[in-house]
């Protein structure tokens, strides 16, 4: 088979950066900055310098290491890793884990679409009441009764479409086609995202009866110490959500960058490029996306604007956008955005998948690429119809967008410091790089982030794990959702074992790994 790699250097920075800026980004990030208000910062960057950094430099290590050695996807660098039976299995969670959150994250891209074309046409100019944006995105997305998006061929529908045509023509041409998306979109994204903030941060007061809702203001809902102080940080739910929220942007621990950086060369500086893409990606998610949104819901909306990840996006701003001289062309500038920087994203989910049915079943490009649209348009089609109050998303974005994210970093950090070896992490880093290793990043590996993920683990399980079983044993679209899961779990498990077989040259002429 044809080995695939990047055309240059700055071909896999824009890529990384691609992947990781996204709906994380300009909607997650904001939503729970909101919620936690001024506390979530604190686990937020203490999770991004130890943990998230250096996974991010221990899988871009162990990636590359095992590309050389021909693999490309979780379950064949983990057994280059690990020479231990179990190993590809563990693998299993760096597919399902971009596959899963494609599932849901596809959709809201076509709520971007959506909403992109809204505003173009004025169907979107709706007043500056939010509640008539309210309405729209109810009726929209179905959240009021399950089934209701399948209702004829519905604006839902089609924006899905279109989505689903976007994302697999970029895949079926494999990196070029993902560089191909990335050099168009970053510029374009980073373009209009600052236009959009420039906008937000000169309204200043806008509502003279109402000084206190002014800019200023807008920012300390998002930086101000919480009210009720330290205790604010004995939420777990709030450190599993800051710890999660931090893979999730960055895309570490998420089965996306041991895929890119595994088509990397030997000659590449991956210390340099892990570090400006995961500070390109900060710098969007807390100078953009973090600024542009709360204040401006702030200003025009107060404290009560400021709602949840969701009520944010798509109720608050384009109410905001009305009370904004030419606020039509700024929201189709803002949906447009979120648009690029979904997209650039959810291409990237797709490659794991799709690299692991090349090397492990030895499909063809076309037959791998169907493969992939069968089993993830199931799985949007079935969010898209749970979608009564979001269950379905809600639960998938939970259980794969932050659990299995979790458990798929700890193991990565665990194999790559404590069974490959932190020593040898290093030397691979450092091959080709100029900048030096950070002097703290062998402990880390090593010592500090597993225990970080642990000691979190545990006190959310301790708090939290009652709940969510709760919630599963009386919701029966929990149920179903947390089913379809564990299916595709099982579903990828098999193909794993077939490309175990294969490797080990017990199944078809070509295994002889
Ligand atoms: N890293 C991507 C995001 O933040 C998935 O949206």
């Amino acid at each position: 088979m044809h080995r695939q790699s990047w055309s240059s250097k700055l071909g896999v920075i824009l890529a990384v950066t691609g992947s990781a800026i996204g709906l994380g980004n300009f909607l997650r990030f904001p939503g729970y900055a909101a919620k936690y208000g001024g506390a979530f910062m604190l686990p937020y960057f203490l999770a991004f310098l130890f943990l998230g950094l250096p996974i991010a430099y221990t899988e871009w290590a162990i990636a590359r290491y095992g590309g050389a050695r021909g693999f490309h996807s979780a379950p064949g660098i983990f057994r280059v890793l690990w020479r231990n039976r179990l190993a590809p299995y563990f693998g299993v969670l760096g597919l399902i884990v971009p596959v899963g959150i494609y599932m849901y994250y596809v959709l809201i891209e076509s709520w971007c679409v959506y909403y992109a074309w809204g505003f173009l046409t004025g169907k979107l100019v709706l007043g500056t009441d939010p509640e008539s944006y309210r309405q729209f995105f109810h009726d929209f997305t179905g959240i009021q009764s399950n089934g209701s998006v399948f209702a004829g061929l519905s604006p839902a529908l089609v924006s899905l479409v279109f989505c689903y045509l976007a994302n697999f023509y970029f895949i079926y041409y494999g990196i070029a086609g993902i560089e191909r998306v990335n050099r168009i979109g970053i510029p374009l994204l980073l373009l209009t995202a600052l236009v959009v903030l420039v906008r937000v941060l000169t309204l200043g007061t806008p509502n003279p009866a109402l000084p206190e809702r002014n800019v200023l203001n807008g920012l300390g809902a998002l930086w101000n110490p919480p009210q009720e102080g330290w205790v604010a940080l004995g939420n777990a739910q709030m450190w599993m959500d800051a710890f999660g929220q931090i893979f999730f942007s960055l895309s570490v621990g998420f089965g996306v960058i041991i895929n890119y950086a595994s088509y990397v060369s030997k000659k590449d500086d991956i210390l340099l490029s892990a570090t400006t893409a995961a500070s390109g990606n900060q710098f969007a998610e807390v100078a953009l996306g973090g600024l542009i949104t709360v204040p401006a819901a702030f200003v025009f909306l107060g404290p009560q604007g400021v709602g949840s990840v969701f009520g944010l996006g798509f109720v608050s701003l384009p109410a905001v956008f009305a009370h904004m001289p030419f606020g039509q062309l700024f929201g189709f500038l803002w949906f447009v955005l979120l648009f690029i920087a979904a997209v650039t994203s959810s291409v990237s989910m797709l490659q794991p998948a799709i690299a692991f049915l090349e090397e492990g079943l030895h499909l063809d490009r076309r037959k791998s690429t169907a493969g992939l649209l069968c089993l993830t348009l199931a799985g949007s089609l079935f969010v898209a119809f749970y979608s009564g109050n979001l269950e379905a998303l809600d639960t998938m974005d939970f259980w794969a967008g932050t659990f299995f994210i979790y458990i798929l970093a700890l193991f990565q950090v665990v194999v790559a410091g404590w069974i490959f070896g932190a020593d040898r992490v290093l030397e691979e880093a450092a091959e080709g790089s100029l900048i030096r290793l950070p002097r703290i990043l062998p402990f880390c590996i090593k010592y500090l982030s597993p225990a970080l993920l642990a000691t979190v683990f545990i006190f959310w399980c301790w708090q939290k794990l009652p709940e969510q079983w709760h919630k599963i044993q009386t919701n029966y679209v929990t149920q179903l959702t947390v089913l379809f899961l564990l299916g595709a779990l099982l579903f990828f498990t098999l193909l794993t074992h077939l490309a175990v077989l294969r490797w080990q040259g017990r199944l078809g002429k070509k295994g002889q790994r």
